[in-house]
């Protein structure tokens, strides 16, 4: 397995900072992902994203494999062309999607049959499917094995046949993305909240020698505690060399919360679908601009994030563009959104460096208090 370089630079505690280095260019780490589901980030020019310090973006098997179609993405020049992204791309392998968004979802040993959730229309994934549609057809340069997203809560022995699942997929994964130059593969611990079960899961990942190691089945509904419970009873069983990466997390707590527990990558639709519903991410935690008080307030969103979102358009444009429900206020709040959140990493990174991540973390954790439910 092609693995991308990894230095670690700084540490401070369990918390790291340092680079992983592909061929498309340098992630700064910890990182965060913006999610571009469908070929986009939603209601962002990329420049934009590139623009508010994101070096990778992410994309989706599923939404791809169903519209335009994976294979259409191909002929027309593969998913950083289309996308007009030429940076590092990180595609999900579809599992989650299937278990999350399809109707008629069919589970069997090999893999699973769906009705698409946008015309009904039957497809199939399989692990060697995903990976050719990850790494061949839309070109990405880290894929995600195919899993099972177990569901939450559920029983000691749900999460056993489902992490044995996931365990199996994964060596399928492995097999069908063989050997590559430019590109890598992730797999993904599951296992619920056990702690015996994510310790078998990420022993059993961990010795199939993937090239960064993923942590499933969160942001599930779990809440924050256990969120950190569960990073808790498995960051003990990955080496250190390898990047880690928590799927689909999360809130700005929750970020600083697993970089304090060694966690390195991260993605979320948060920034982007809080930008569409009016929410902003400040440095002071999230405010609704819908809110009556911000009808004549002249204060920028936060002075601290450095993003012509944030520093040219008062609160009161922003109540103004959601009030009457204008295109405008849901671009430039996840312009705003995304901004804040690659800010909060940057900061996470440059704290860890200077040796004082703890202190920033105890003043976040006080200033986020409320968001931790
Ligand atoms: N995104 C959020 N959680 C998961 C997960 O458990 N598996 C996959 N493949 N993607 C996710």
């Amino acid at each position: 397995m092609t693995t991308f370089p990894f230095e670690i630079n700084a540490r401070e505690g369990k918390a790291r900072t340092g680079v992983l280095k592909t061929p498309r260019g340098d992630i700064r780490t910890p990182a965060f992902m913006p999610v571009g589901t469908a070929g986009t980030v939603k209601a962002l020019y990329m420049d934009q994203v590139k623009g508010a310090g994101a070096d990778i973006i992410l994309g989706n098997t599923y939404h791809l494999m169903l519209r335009p179609g994976a294979e259409r993405v191909n002929r027309l020049g593969g998913l950083h062309k289309f996308a007009h992204w030429d940076g590092p791309m990180l595609t999900d392998s579809g599992g989650f999607q299937v278990w999350s968004l399809a109707q008629l979802r069919k589970m069997d040993a090999d893999g699973v049959t769906f009705q698409s959730h946008i015309d009904g229309s039957t497809h199939r994934l399989d692990p060697a499917r995903s990976i050719e549609i990850q790494a061949d057809l839309l070109g990405a340069d880290i894929s995600m094995q195919l899993d099972e997203c177990t569901n939450f809560p559920c029983t000691h022995e749900e999460a056993e046949e489902s992490l044995e699942l996931s365990l199996r997929w994964g060596e399928r994964s492995l097999d069908a993305f063989g050997e590559r130059d430019t590109q890598t593969l992730f797999g993904i611990i599951q296992g619920s909240n056990f702690a015996d079960l994510r310790e078998r899961s990420a022993k059993g990942v961990v010795s199939q020698g993937f090239g960064g190691i993923a942590l499933g089945g969160l942001a599930v509904g779990e809440g924050h505690e256990q969120m950190c419970a569960t990073i808790d009873m498995t960051v003990p069983h990955l080496p250190d060399a390898v990047p880690r990466y928590v799927m689909g997390v999360g809130k700005p707590i929750d970020l600083v919360e697993s970089v304090a527990r060694g966690i390195d990558m991260f993605d979320c639709v948060l920034p982007t679908r809080s930008g569409r519903h009016g929410q902003a991410w400040t440095w002071a935690g999230p405010v609704n601009v819908k809110n009556a008080r911000f009808a004549e307030d002249l204060s920028p969103l936060d002075e601290a994030v450095d993003c012509p979102a944030s520093r040219d358009y008062p609160r009161a444009y922003y109540h103004h563009l959601f009030r009457a429900g204008e295109y405008l206020g849901p671009m430039l709040l996840s312009w705003h959104n995304t901004a804040f959140f690659q800010a909060l990493m940057q900061e996470i990174r440059a704290s860890i460096a200077e040796g004082r991540f703890e202190a920033l973390r105890a003043h976040l954790s006080e200033a986020w208090a409320s968001t931790k439910s």
